[in-house]
């Protein structure tokens, strides 16, 4: 598939995206949507390692989140370990196969595309907080949820106004699923919104919704001054201080210490 050595150049442009304060080591994918548009995923590495999220599920979740999943191959900036390759290969809706030891991935039967632009970014229209809450109550419709069936939609406000969203995209192995809250922030580190002012989070008929520990962790991580709403369905939205999230809450020191603290040093 040589055309698509042109889809394993466009990884280079999403190099400097990526999250990597631990190990330095910037990493990106790109993945190919059946009318040739292009989707970005980069590393987005956590204090509590084992949250790091690879840049070819970041690039698949991205395209999940933005309403698409005619995924027809991907393309990864690095040598993909057995883990990223087995992930590819059981996603449900674009089964991703390696092709001959490459960093191309090509979903089985797909059909020749011509590689094209990128997707613009799926922003959602910003005016209002009113107005976002009630863009929200549809988000989470794009979610692929077939294991939990409990489908939510986040989106994340940078403050320059623009909102990212991310919905949950589970996976046949389950450690492998990832939360909305995740999706929305790795999708705008992902676009180079690194300032997140808001996360918005709402579920099907707006309750229950909640971080969990692992979302609370990266949501510290990446957003620390950062306001949660939360949907109450027909009640008030929920507002919570990132800040107080996850109280004790681990940190790994750039400089050598390490330990407990609310936030990176
Ligand atoms: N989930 C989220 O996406 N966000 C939350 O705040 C809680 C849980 C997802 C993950 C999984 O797909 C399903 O809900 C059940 O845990």
């Amino acid at each position: 598939m040589t055309h698509l050595a042109g889809l394993l150049k466009r990884t280079h442009d999403l190099l400097d995206r990526a999250y990597v304060p631990y190990s330095r080591r910037p990493e990106s994918a790109v993945v190919l949507l059946s009318d040739g548009l292009l989707v970005p995923g980069v590393r987005v590495e956590n204090a509590s390692f084992s949250l790091t999220i690879d840049a070819a599920a970041c690039a698949v979740v991205n395209a999940v989140s933005a309403g698409r999943r005619d995924i027809v191959a991907a393309a990864l900036s690095y040598d993909p370990p057995e883990t990223v390759s087995a992930y590819l290969k059981t996603l449900p809706f674009a089964r991703l196969v390696r092709e001959n030891h490459s960093s191309i991935f090509l979903a089985e039967g797909a059909k020749f595309v011509e590689v094209g632009d990128w997707l613009p970014r799926p922003a959602i229209p910003v005016a209002t907080p009113d107005e976002v809450r009630d863009q929200m109550r549809t988000l989470h419709l794009r979610a692929f949820a077939p294991e939990s069936g409990f489908p939510v939609g986040c989106l994340a406000l940078s403050e320059d106004g623009v909102g990212v969203p991310g919905v949950n995209v589970e996976h046949p192995d389950w450690t492998r699923t990832l939360c909305a809250e995740r999706a929305a922030l790795v999708s705008a580190w992902a676009y180079g919104k690194r300032s997140i002012s808001d996360l918005y989070l709402s579920c099907r008929d707006g309750v229950g919704c909640t971080p969990c520990g692992a979302c609370r962790q990266v949501i510290l991580e990446l957003a620390p001054d950062s306001s949660l709403w939360m949907d109450r369905g027909t009640a008030t939205w929920e507002r919570i201080a990132a800040s107080s999230l996850l109280p004790g809450a681990f940190y790994l020191s750039l400089t050598g210490e390490s330990g407990s603290m609310n936030r990176l040093a």
